[in-house]
C-alpha cells in the first residue's frame, strides 16, 4: 500500500541531499581553487567545473540532458534541483566532456572544444579588464571591470525560460525584439517549433507562434495588472507582473516579492506557456498558471466573429447578429470559416449589444483611446461608421475594433465586457443586458442539451452492453484470481535494478505499508516510482496482487498510472509513473504551498478526484470501491492534476452488487463512513462519504482529525456543520483561497460536501450526481441532513488522533 507515503520522507530527504551537495560543492571549490561566481581572463572553466552565484541559487557549468550524451554549457538552479534555465550552445552541442570556457583578454567569452574550435562565443571585443559574473538572479553578465560597463548579458539572449528580471520586449526605436523559443525536446535544447513574442497592438499582447506564420495562442490582452485572457496571471502576493507600453515599446517582466519563492515562465516543447513556482528548498515545481488551459485558448478556434465556450466540451457559437459563413461546415464542426453579419450596419441607426465576461478579441486591428469613460467610448464608436465594437480594457482605456472580431472566449469568472455594434433590426425592442443574458443562457442551454444527449447516448449503450459485460467482468475476475493472463507489461529485474541504481538508499523515497518505494529513471528518460514488496509479507502479497490485478485494467487521467510489474524469484515489484508534486496533503495542509491553490485550482482538484472516483465506481470495466480515499492518497502531477492512488485495499464489486460486509475494516479514521467504521459495511456510498470529507479538507485547509477525544464531535465535519447551521459556512474557507472567489459556487461546493457526508448512506448522492451538481449551475441541490460525524471508532486502542493519517485494519469484530 501507500504509494503516497514515500512522499512524506521526501521533504527531509531533499533537505539532507541539499546540504550534502552544498558541502560537496564547497569541497570542489576548495580542491579546484575555483573562482566562485566570477571569472577573469586568467581563469577558464573546464567540464566538471562551475561558477556558483553568490546566494547559491544558480550555477553555470557543463551538463548533458536526458538520454542525450551531448554536452552543453549553461545555467541551472543550484543543487539539488538542477533545472536548466539557459543554454549557451543550444544549437551546437559538444560531443564529449572536453569543452572549456575561456575569456579572452579583450573580452570575448568563448566556448572551445578540445581541438580549440570555437563552438560558441559572445562576440564581444575591445574591452579592458573584462570580468564575467554569474548573478544570483541567474543572469550571466560580462562587464568591463574598470568601468562596470555592461558588454553582454545572458538575459538578452533568452531560450525557453523567463526568470524574474528578464524581459519579453519589443522596442521599435531600438529594434529590440526578444523572442523565447521552445526546446525541441527535453534532451535537445535546440530551437523547437514554438516561440513567443510580444506585439504592440492597441493593447500589448503576447502571441505564441508555431513556426513563423501560424498564431496558436494569444496571452492577453494586458489590462494593466495581468493578462485578462489568462485569469491565473492576476497578481499574487508573492509576485507581480509588469507590462509598461506605448506605441513604440512594450516590455513584459515579473518580480518576486517573497524571497522564499522561486518563479519562472517556461515555453514548453508543445507550445504551452507556464508560470512555475517552487517554494525553497522544496524540489517540486508547481504550474501556477498555464496557457492554453482548454480548447478555447487555441487561437481563433471558432473562426472570425465566433465565441468559444468550454464548459463541457468545445462549443462554438456565432456572436449575436452573426451567422455561420458556411453553415454546412459549421454543422459538421468545422468552424474555421467563422461567422458573418446577418444585417449590414446602417451607420446612423445602429445600437450595441453587450457580451459579458469574455476574453476581448485580438487587438491587432483595434485602436486604443486613452482616458475615455464607457460613455465616451460608446460615443466614439457610434460616430465612426467603421467601428464594429468597443470595450473598456481594465486600467488601459477604450478600445475600438474595425473588421472581424477574432479569438473571443467566454469565462465563467472574470473577463471583460464587449459592446458589439448591430443593426437596429438585430437588436429588437429591448436593449442591453437582457439580450446579452439571453445569448449566454442560450449558449448554456445548447451546451447542456448536448451534454445531456451525450450522457443519454452513453447510458443507452451502457445498458445494451451491460448483460454481456457482467459476464465478462466476472470471468476476467476469476481468471485473475488464479493469477495468470495479466495484460500488464512485465519489466525485467535488471531494468529495474539499473533504473533504481540497484535499489540504492539514495533512490529510496520512503517506506510504504508493504515495503519500500524507490524512485528511478528508465533508459528512455521516463521517471518511475517502484514499490517493492518486502520479503515474507503475507498481508503484503495479498495487497500486492490485489493492487496489480485491479489497476492494470484502469486507465483514467485522474488515476495514477501503473506502467508494469516485475515478478522474478522472490521479487515482487510494481512500477508506476513518477509524480513529482507529491500528494495533496502536502499542499492543502501546508501554509506556504497552499497559497498557490486559489479557489479555481481547488475546484479543479475536487472535480478531478470526483471524475476519477466516478470512473472507479461505474465508468470503468469494473465496479471498484477504493475504501481508503484521503488527501495523502491523491497524488498531484506537475500541473496539479489530481490522481487517485493506492489500490491496495480496493474491492471489486459485481456490477449489480450494492454493498458488502467485511470483518476486516481497512481505511483511515476521519474518512470512514459511520456504517463502515462501525458495521464493516462498505459500498460506493462509503467512498462518497470519504470524498465529502476530502472536499471539506480541500476548502478549509484543515484535517478532519478529532480535536478532542472526550468531546466526540469536534472534528472538522462537526465544526463545519455548526457554521453551516449558523449560516456562516464561508468562514471555514482557508485564508489562502483569498477573497476573489464566486461566493455562490463555494456555497454550492460546501453543500455538495455535506450531502456526501450525511449519516444515512442512502441519502448520499452517487458520484454521477456529485459530478453533475459540481459542474452545472442550474441543478437544484437538496438540503443536507446532519453529517455522520460522531464516529466513535469501535476498537480504538492506540492514540489515533496523533496519527490519524494512518490506514488501520481492524479484524474480527
Ligand atoms: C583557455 O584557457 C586555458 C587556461 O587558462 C589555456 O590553457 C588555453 O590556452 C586557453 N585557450 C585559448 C584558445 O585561449
Ligand atoms: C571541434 O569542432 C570542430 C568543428 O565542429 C570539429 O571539426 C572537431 O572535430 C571538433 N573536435 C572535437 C574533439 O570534437
Ligand atoms: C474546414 O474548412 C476549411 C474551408 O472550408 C478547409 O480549408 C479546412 O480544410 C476544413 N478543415 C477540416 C478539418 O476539415
Ligand atoms: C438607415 O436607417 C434609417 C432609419 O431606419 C433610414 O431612414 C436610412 O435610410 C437608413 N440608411 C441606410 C444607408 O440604409
Ligand atoms: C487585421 O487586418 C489584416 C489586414 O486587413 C488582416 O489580414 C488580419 O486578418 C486582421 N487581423 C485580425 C486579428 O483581425
Ligand atoms: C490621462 O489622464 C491623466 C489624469 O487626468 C493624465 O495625467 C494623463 O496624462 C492622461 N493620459 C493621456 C494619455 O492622455
Ligand atoms: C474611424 O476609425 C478608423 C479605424 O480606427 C480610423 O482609421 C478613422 O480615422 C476613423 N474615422 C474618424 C472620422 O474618426
Amino acid at each position: 500500500m501507500r504509494l503516497s507515503k514515500y512522499h512524506e520522507a521526501k521533504g527531509e530527504m531533499a533537505l539532507l541531499e541539499w546540504f550534502l551537495l552544498l558541502g560537496f560543492s564547497a569541497a570542489t571549490i576548495l580542491v579546484h581553487g575555483q573562482p566562485g561566481d566570477t571569472m577573469t581572463p586568467t581563469k577558464s572553466i573546464a567540464d566538471g567545473q562551475t561558477l556558483i552565484s553568490s546566494g547559491g541559487t544558480f550555477e553555470l557549468g557543463f551538463f548533458s540532458l536526458g538520454v542525450s550524451k551531448n554536452r552543453y554549457l549553461g545555467i541551472h538552479y543550484g543543487a539539488p534541483d538542477k533545472t536548466v534555465v539557459w543554454v549557451a550552445n543550444r544549437i551546437s552541442p559538444l560531443s564529449g566532456a572536453t569543452g572549456v570556457l575561456n575569456l579572452t583578454g579583450d573580452g570575448n567569452l568563448v566556448l572551445l572544444n578540445s581541438t580549440g574550435y570555437i563552438i560558441w562565443s559572445t562576440g564581444t571585443s575591445n574591452a579592458n579588464n573584462p570580468v564575467v559574473q554569474l548573478l544570483d538572479s541567474g543572469n550571466l553578465v560580462l562587464n568591463e571591470g574598470t568601468s562596470n560597463n555592461l558588454l553582454w548579458q545572458s538575459f538578452d539572449h533568452p531560450g525557453d525560460t523567463m526568470l524574474p528580471g528578464m524581459k519579453l520586449e519589443r522596442n521599435l526605436r531600438t529594434n529590440v525584439d526578444s523572442t523565447y523559443t521552445s526546446w525541441k525536446s527535453s534532451s535537445d535544447p535546440s530551437p523547437g517549433e514554438y516561440s513567443c513574442k510580444i506585439h504592440i497592438n492597441a493593447v500589448p499582447e503576447i502571441f505564441i507562434w508555431r513556426g513563423s506564420v501560424q498564431k496558436v495562442g494569444r496571452i492577453g490582452p494586458w489590462n494593466g495588472r495581468g493578462f485578462a485572457g489568462v485569469p491565473d496571471t492576476k497578481p499574487h502576493n508573492s509576485f507581480t507582473y509588469n507590462l509598461p507600453s506605448n506605441e513604440y515599446e512594450a516590455t513584459y517582466s515579473f518580480q518576486i516579492l517573497d524571497n522564499s519563492i522561486l518563479y519562472r515562465n517556461l515555453l514548453t516543447e508543445t507550445g504551452a506557456f507556464q508560470g512555475l513556482v517552487r517554494v525553497k528548498p522544496n524540489l517540486a515545481w508547481v504550474a501556477y498558471s498555464r496557457f492554453p488551459k482548454d480548447q478555447c485558448d487555441k487561437y481563433a478556434i471558432c473562426g472570425a466573429n465566433g465565441v468559444c465556450t468550454a464548459s463541457y466540451t468545445l462549443a462554438c457559437d456565432c456572436l449575436r447578429g452573426f451567422s455561420p459563413k458556411s453553415p454546412q461546415n459549421w454543422r459538421l464542426g468545422n468552424n474555421s470559416d467563422g461567422c458573418v453579419r446577418r444585417t449590414a450596419l446602417n451607420c446612423s441607426s445602429d445600437g450595441f449589444f453587450e457580451l459579458q465576461q469574455i476574453k476581448l478579441p485580438d487587438t491587432s486591428n483595434a485602436t486604443l483611446h486613452s482616458n475615455k469613460s464607457l460613455e465616451e467610448c460608446e460615443d466614439l464608436c457610434l460616430k465612426n461608421c467603421t467601428c464594429g465594437a468597443y470595450a473598456i480594457n481594465g486600467g488601459i482605456g477604450c478600445v475600438t475594433w474595425t473588421g472581424n472580431l477574432v479569438d473571443i472566449r467566454l469565462f465563467t469568472d472574470g473577463g471583460e465586457n464587449l459592446y458589439i455594434r448591430l443593426a437596429s433590426s438585430e437588436l429588437g425592442q429591448t436593449r442591453g443586458n437582457y439580450r446579452k443574458k439571453k445569448l449566454v443562457i442560450s449558449i448554456i442551454i445548447s451546451s447542456l442539451a448536448g451534454f445531456l444527449l451525450l450522457v443519454c447516448g452513453i447510458q443507452l449503450l451502457w445498458k445494451k452492453n451491460r448483460k454481456r459485460k457482467q459476464g465478462e467482468t466476472l470471468s476476467t475476475h476469476y481468471r485473475e484470481g488464479r493469477g495468470n493472463e495479466l495484460e500488464l507489461p512485465l519489466f525485467d529485474i535488471h531494468t529495474i535494478r539499473t533504473a533504481t541504481n540497484n535499489f540504492s538508499e539514495d533512490n529510496k523515497l520512503g517506506e510504504g505499508g508493504f515495503g519500500p518505494v524507490y524512485k528511478g529513471q528508465l533508459e528512455d528518460g521516463e521517471k518511475i516510482a517502484v514499490k517493492r514488496l518486502s520479503k515474507g509479507s503475507v498481508q503484503g502479497i495479498h495487497e500486492f496482487t490485489n493492487e496489480m490485478s485491479l489497476i492494470a485494467k484502469l486507465q483514467h487521467r485522474n488515476l495514477v498510472r501503473l506502467l508494469g510489474c516485475c515478478i522474478e524469484g522472490e521479487e515482487r515489484l510494481l512500477v508506476y509513473e513518477y509524480l513529482q508534486n507529491t500528494s495533496l496533503d502536502h499542499f492543502i495542509f501546508d501554509r506556504k504551498r497552499s497559497a498557490f491553490l486559489d479557489w479555481q485550482k481547488r475546484l479543479d482538484i475536487i472535480l478531478g478526484v470526483a471524475r476519477g472516483l466516478l470512473y472507479l465506481h461505474q465508468d470503468s470495466r469494473l465496479k471498484i470501491i477504493h475504501r481508503d480515499l484521503k488527501a495523502s492518497n491523491i497524488l498531484l502531477d506537475e500541473e496539479l492534476n489530481p490522481k487517485i492512488s493506492d489500490f491496495g485495499t480496493a474491492r471489486i464489486f459485481k456490477m449489480d452488487q450494492i454493498e458488502e460486509n467485511t470483518n476486516r475494516v481497512v481505511g483511515t479514521y476521519g474518512y470512514m463512513s459511520p456504517e463502515y467504521a462501525m458495521g464493516g459495511i462498505f459500498s460506493v456510498k462509503s467512498d462518497v462519504f470519504s470524498f465529502g470529507v476530502l472536499v471539506l479538507e480541500i476548502l478549509s485547509g484543515k484535517k478532519n482529525r478529532m480535536i478532542d477525544q472526550a468531546e466526540a464531535c469536534v472534528n472538522l465535519l462537526g465544526h463545519a456543520w455548526r457554521l453551516w447551521m449558523e449560516g456562516r459556512c464561508l468562514e471555514i474557507l482557508d485564508e489562502s483561497v483569498g477573497c476573489a472567489y464566486p461566493e455562490s459556487k463555494i456555497l454550492r461546493c460546501i453543500q455538495v460536501a455535506f450531502l456526501c457526508v450525511q449519516e444515512g448512506s442512502e441519502n448520499r448522492p452517487t458520484m454521477t450526481e456529485v459530478v453533475l451538481m459540481l459542474s452545472t449551475e442550474s441543478a437544484l441541490l437538496p438540503q443536507p441532513e446532519r453529517p455522520g460525524f460522531c464516529i466513535a471508532p469501535p476498537l480504538m486502542e492506540r492514540d489515533l488522533s496523533s496519527n490519524n493519517n494512518l490506514t488501520v485494519t481492524i479484524e474480527g469484530r
